[in-house]
This record gives structure tokens, C-alpha cells and sequence, in this order.
């Protein structure tokens, strides 16, 4: 079992690359993954430490279930550790080569492909910055997301090394709730999820805990919708996503989420309707006014003390005439809706019209990077203006291989 450990340190310090085929503009994209794979440890390998998926040093993020299997979009994990090595083992149902991103303290984050039922170690002595005692940030700190919005990942054991401990990091004490479908969980952006408004919003105010409920293809009402056999009105009360993987494991009964068991949201955030408003579902305004009416009283029935922000949609861009035109989609529904509750004071109106232009969108019809960087840049704005949230994030990464820069002058 020795032999596991020298294995393992070998493998990291060398950090070989893997291929993949991540596309920009249909064209291959260059990008530098980790192998972070390594002979598989147990608790009784030889300079190992293992902690069960439940210990309470280990911070979930986002929503995941009783067998620590993670759901919806950019679910994470978090925690403090001591020592030079970390190391998790994924269960069964990890999807295959599901890629992850992960990083130590506030450094970089670096992508990886995570096999089932094997080891990964992320941490290891060649880690750049862990001697770095004066760093800013102490304990040390790791932290991991699934990039994707469907797939995902299913914890079995965190491992240190035998003379290090797990520490627990309190959470951030506001929180953010995103509900909402393709747009929110960042189809077709490069990192998916990890490039979408969602997770841009909710990792770009740097100390606030985010959970991005949202799902392709999902409609508001509770209906079929691009082959989602929920809505949000009900998919949202539970704890699996309308992934055909969720539906593998758990039929049509997915665990119920569990409201209580977790800090109430300060801030609900919901983009919903884009999928109602597609005459392939077949659903009527009325039908999506009357699910969102009854909606937003039963969001605030579980977050009590959140203020919930209805975001106007933009739809698609088409030209017209001359020009190019945004589509939108429900304008006078959601508006209706945010009226309706206005006196009562906790529901507000985003309006995204001139957020995005036609440019913004790919031929996929969702937002490119820009498009995602630019719907978080104003709702950040707008959170902070409205209610005095002040930016976290000073100085670590959030967006991911967004470097674009140009050196040659003189054009
Ligand atoms: C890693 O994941 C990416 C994104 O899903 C995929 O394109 C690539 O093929 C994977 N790489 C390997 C080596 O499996
Ligand atoms: C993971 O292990 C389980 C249980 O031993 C097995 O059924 C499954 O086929 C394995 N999956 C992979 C991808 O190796
Ligand atoms: C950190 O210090 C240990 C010895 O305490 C050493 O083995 C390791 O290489 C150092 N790591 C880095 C990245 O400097
Ligand atoms: C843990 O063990 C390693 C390897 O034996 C050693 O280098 C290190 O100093 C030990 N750390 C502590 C905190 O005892
Ligand atoms: C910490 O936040 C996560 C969501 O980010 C939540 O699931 C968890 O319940 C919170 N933990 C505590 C102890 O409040
Ligand atoms: C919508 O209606 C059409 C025509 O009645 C039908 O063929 C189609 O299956 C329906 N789609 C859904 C998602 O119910
Ligand atoms: C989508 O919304 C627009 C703008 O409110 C409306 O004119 C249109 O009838 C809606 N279409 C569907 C299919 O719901
Ligand atoms: C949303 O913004 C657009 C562009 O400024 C404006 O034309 C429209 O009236 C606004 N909608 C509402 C409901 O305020």
C-alpha cells in the first residue's frame, strides 16, 4: 500500500495533461486538463487518512442526497485540511469522465476528468502554494465543482494524509437560490455551468453560499417540456435533477429537498418561461401565469426571508428589417406576476432587455461567455445597488480561460 502513496505523489508532481475536446467556434479548444487519477485507496491504505462522504468537516454545496450523490448545476464540495495530500474516492454513480473544477486556497481553478469507483488526488506535496504560510488565506482551503448541469458526481471518501485532519469551514452567511433551465445552468457555454450567469452571479460576490437549481429544457409549469417529465413548480421541491440519470436511479420518485435541514435563502433568483413560451410544449400564457402566480407564494413559504427577483426574458435575437430585434418572451406575464406581489415588498423586477445583443447569443441559441459575464455583471450591480450586497470577490478566479488579451498595438 506504500507503493499506492509513492505512486500517487509521482504522478501529481508530474502533472501529465490529458486530451479533450472542449470546442470554441466548432473549432478545438486548447485546454489543460490534470490527470489527477491514482491507484485507488481504502481506509486501511498505508499513509492515508479516510473520512466517510458524512463526516461534518465536509461542506456540500448546491443539492445533494442521501447517497452524496450530486444534482443540477455546479454542485460542490468544500473543506479545510492540514497536511500536504488530498484525495477523494467517487462512487458508482459518477457519470464517466464527468469533468470538475478545483483549486487550492484562492489559486487558479484546474479542470480534471473523474473516473467512477476510483481515486483522485488534487493535492499533493508539489501543490503550488501550500508552504505558503503567510498566504491570505488560512486553513487551507479545497474546494471542488462539477462543471456540468446534468451530470455529476457521487462522493465515497475524502483522504488525507495519516497524521492531517479534515477541518470544517463555516459557511458564508448570506445565500443565493437560482431557479431556472438552460440559461441559468449555462448550455453551450465552454465550462457549462461553470460558465454560466448562475454560477458567475453566485461565486462573483466571493462570500456567499449559491445553490443553481436549474435544468435544460425545464419549463416553469409542471409539464413535459423537451423531454423534462417535470416543471420547475415541482422538480424544484426535490432534491434530483429531470436528468435521465436521476430518473435511473430513482424512477419517478426522487427524494423530496429537505428546506429545513438547510440555511433559508437571503436571495431567490428565477428565470423561468423560456421553455412555456416554445410552441413545442404546447402550454398557454395563462397556464405559465397561473403556475408562476402560485409559484412564487410557495418559494416564499420555504425561504421566508428571501427577497425573490423575477428576471425579464430575452428569448432570442432576430433580425427584423434592417436590424436585429430582441424576441422576449411572457414580458407582460412576469410583469403581472411581479406586480401582483410588489406591496408585500419581497418580490422585484430584473429587466434584461439590453443586457444582451444579438452577438451575445451562439448559434445554439443560448449565451456565449461575453453573454453569461455581462447578465451577471448587471445583476450583480443591481443586487448591490438594491440591496447593499458589497463584491466579495476581489482578487480569485471566478471566470474560467476568459483571458483574451492582445499585446500587438497598431493596427
Ligand atoms: C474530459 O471531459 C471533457 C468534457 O466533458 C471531454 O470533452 C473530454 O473528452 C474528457 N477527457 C477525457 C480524457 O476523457
Ligand atoms: C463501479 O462499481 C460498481 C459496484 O462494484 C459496479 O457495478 C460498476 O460497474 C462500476 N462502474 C465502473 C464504471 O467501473
Ligand atoms: C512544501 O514543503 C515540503 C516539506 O515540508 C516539501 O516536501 C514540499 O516539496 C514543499 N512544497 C512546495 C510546493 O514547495
Ligand atoms: C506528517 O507526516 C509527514 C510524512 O511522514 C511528515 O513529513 C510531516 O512532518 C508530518 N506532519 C505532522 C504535522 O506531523
Ligand atoms: C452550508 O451551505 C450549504 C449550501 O451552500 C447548505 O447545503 C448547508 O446546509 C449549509 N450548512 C450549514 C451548517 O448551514
Ligand atoms: C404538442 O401537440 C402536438 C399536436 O397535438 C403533439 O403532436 C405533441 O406531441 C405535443 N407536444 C407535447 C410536448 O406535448
Ligand atoms: C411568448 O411570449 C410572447 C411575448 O409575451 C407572446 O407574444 C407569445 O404568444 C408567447 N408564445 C407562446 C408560445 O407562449
Ligand atoms: C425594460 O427595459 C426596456 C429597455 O429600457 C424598456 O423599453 C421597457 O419598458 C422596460 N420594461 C419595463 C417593464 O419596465
Amino acid at each position: 500500500m506504500r507503493l499506492a502513496t509513492l505512486l500517487l505523489s509521482g504522478l501529481v508532481s508530474l502533472l501529465p495533461l490529458s486530451s479533450s475536446t472542449i470546442l470554441q467556434n466548432g473549432q478545438l479548444r486548447e485546454t489543460h486538463f490534470q490527470e489527477t487519477k491514482i491507484a485507488s485507496v481504502t481506509s486501511t491504505s498505508t499513509g492515508w487518512r479516510t473520512y466517510e462522504p458524512n463526516a461534518p468537516e465536509i461542506s456540500y454545496k448546491g443539492r445533494w442526497d442521501s447517497k452524496h450523490i450530486s444534482w443540477w448545476a455546479a454542485p460542490g464540495i468544500k473543506f479545510g485540511f492540514t497536511g500536504q495530500n488530498v484525495a477523494l474516492t467517487f462512487g458508482e454513480h459518477t457519470s464517466p469522465l464527468v469533468l470538475v473544477a478545483y483549486r487550492f486556497g484562492g489559486l487558479d481553478w484546474q479542470m480534471t476528468n473523474i473516473t467512477a469507483n476510483a481515486t483522485h488526488q488534487f493535492i499533493s506535496p508539489s501543490t503550488r502554494g501550500l508552504n505558503l504560510t503567510l498566504s491570505p488565506q488560512l486553513p487551507q482551503i479545497f474546494e471542488l465543482r462539477v462543471t456540468n448541469w446534468g451530470l455529476g458526481v457521487q462522493v465515497r471518501a475524502v483522504h488525507v494524509s495519516s497524521n492531517s485532519t479534515l477541518i470544517k469551514i463555516p459557511n458564508f452567511s448570506k445565500s443565493i437560490e437560482f431557479i431556472g433551465d438552460s440559461l441559468t445552468s449555462g448550455m453551450y457555454a465552454t465550462y457549462e455551468a461553470f460558465s454560466g450567469f448562475g454560477y458567475n452571479i453566485g461565486a462573483g460576490f466571493g462570500d456567499v453560499e449559491f445553490s443553481i437549481t436549474a435544468y435544460p429544457g425545464i419549463c416553469l409549469t409542471d409539464a413535459v417540456c423537451w423531454d423534462n417529465p417535470r416543471g420547475q413548480t415541482y422538480q424544484w421541491f426535490h432534491t434530483q435533477d429531470t436528468s435521465p440519470r436521476a430518473a435511473k436511479i430513482y424512477g419517478t420518485e426522487p427524494e423530496e429537498w429537505d428546506f429545513s435541514a438547510h440555511p433559508s435563502a437571503d436571495l431567490v433568483i428565477i428565470n423561468l418561461g423560456t421553455n412555456d413560451n416554445n410552441t413545442h410544449n404546447n402550454l398557454t400564457s395563462a397556464q405559465y401565469l397561473t403556475s408562476y402566480l402560485s409559484f412564487v407564494s410557495k418559494v416564499q413559504k420555504v425561504h421566508p426571508n428571501a427577497q425573490i427577483i423575477l428576471m425579464s426574458l430575452w428569448k432570442s435575437f432576430s433580425a427584423v428589417g434592417n436590424s436585429y430585434r430582441q424576441t422576449g418572451a411572457f414580458v407582460d406575464e412576469i410583469y403581472q406576476v411581479y406586480q401582483h406581489y410588489k406591496d408585500e415588498g419581497y418580490v422585484h423586477y430584473f429587466n434584461s432587455t439590453g443586457v444582451l445583443q444579438h452577438n451575445d447569443y451562439g448559434p445554439g441559441s443560448h449565451p456565449t461567455d461575453w453573454g453569461h459575464i455581462k447578465v451577471a455583471s448587471h445583476m450583480m450591480q443591481y443586487i448591490r445597488l438594491k440591496f447593499g450586497w458589497e463584491f466579495g470577490a476581489s482578487g480569485p478566479e471566478i471566470q474560467h480561460e476568459t483571458l483574451y488579451w492582445n499585446n500587438e498595438p497598431n493596427y
